[in-house]
């Protein structure tokens, strides 16, 4: 944790776990700054699949995964949902800053059925200038599903470029680069039990984005 003045949704302030500050991640301890603690993340997404089961109740509920980052996010929220639940992924690529303007995005891997008719949730690990989200929902709206919300682990309000609306938010977070609970960087960290910083310092990141 890099303050104290950064708070959950409802307020709370985030405190980092004594596991979280005294382990050592893999791959260079010295870069990574603890942000959000093991034990903080469960708690939230325990609060998230309660709300989900009951706002969902009575429905079969399909989660669209956004890969790669949301995956560890999607197993654990999957698994607190009380709730028919199916899964499917899409990866869509990172876009260059050509493509901002344009507001393409290149579908990398699709989704393997139709999700006409379906409740959908899409399952984000974390929205900066929320471009990425909304030429999703763009997309999957176009493929006429019966609702369509969206889950994002992490915010950045801060990086917003286009307004996006968040059906469900776990964290409200700085504008810091972040790794862990599937986040990476460079494609290291995502298995790290908690949410880490990287260090100003340390960060050389071409692009500031992760998949
Ligand atoms: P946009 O700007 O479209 O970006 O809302 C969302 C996607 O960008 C990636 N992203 C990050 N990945 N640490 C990461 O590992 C970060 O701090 C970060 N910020 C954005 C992520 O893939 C997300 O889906
Ligand atoms: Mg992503």
């Amino acid at each position: 944790m890099t303050g104290s003045k950064q708070r959950d949704r409802q307020g709370k302030p985030l405190k980092p776990s004594a596991a979280a500050s005294a382990t050592v991640p893999p791959g260079g301890a010295s870069r990574l700054v603890p942000l959000i603690a093991e034990t903080t993340i469960k708690q939230k997404v325990e609060e998230l699949g309660h709300r989900i089961s009951q706002d969902y109740r009575g429905m079969h509920l399909h989660l669209v995964s956004l890969l790669k980052g949301a995956w560890v996010f999607t197993a654990d929220l999957a698994r607190q949902l009380q709730l028919e639940t199916s899964v499917d992924f899409m990866e869509v690529s990172s876009y260059a800053a050509a493509a901002r303007s344009s507001g393409r995005i290149d579908i990398v891997q699709d989704l393997q059925a139709s999700v006409r008719g379906l409740h959908v949730l899409v399952v984000e690990d974390i929205c900066d200038t929320g471009l990425t989200l909304n030429r999703v929902c763009r997309e999957l709206r176009r493929r006429e599903p019966e609702s369509l919300k969206v889950v994002s682990l992490l915010d950045k309000p801060a990086r917003r470029v286009e307004p996006i609306s968040l059906d469900y938010v776990g964290f409200d977070i700085p504008d810091k680069f972040v790794v862990g609970y599937g986040l990476d960087y460079r494609q290291k960290f995502r298995n790290l039990p908690w949410i880490s910083a990287i260090a100003p310092h340390a960060t050389d990141l071409p692009d500031r984005k992760g998949t």
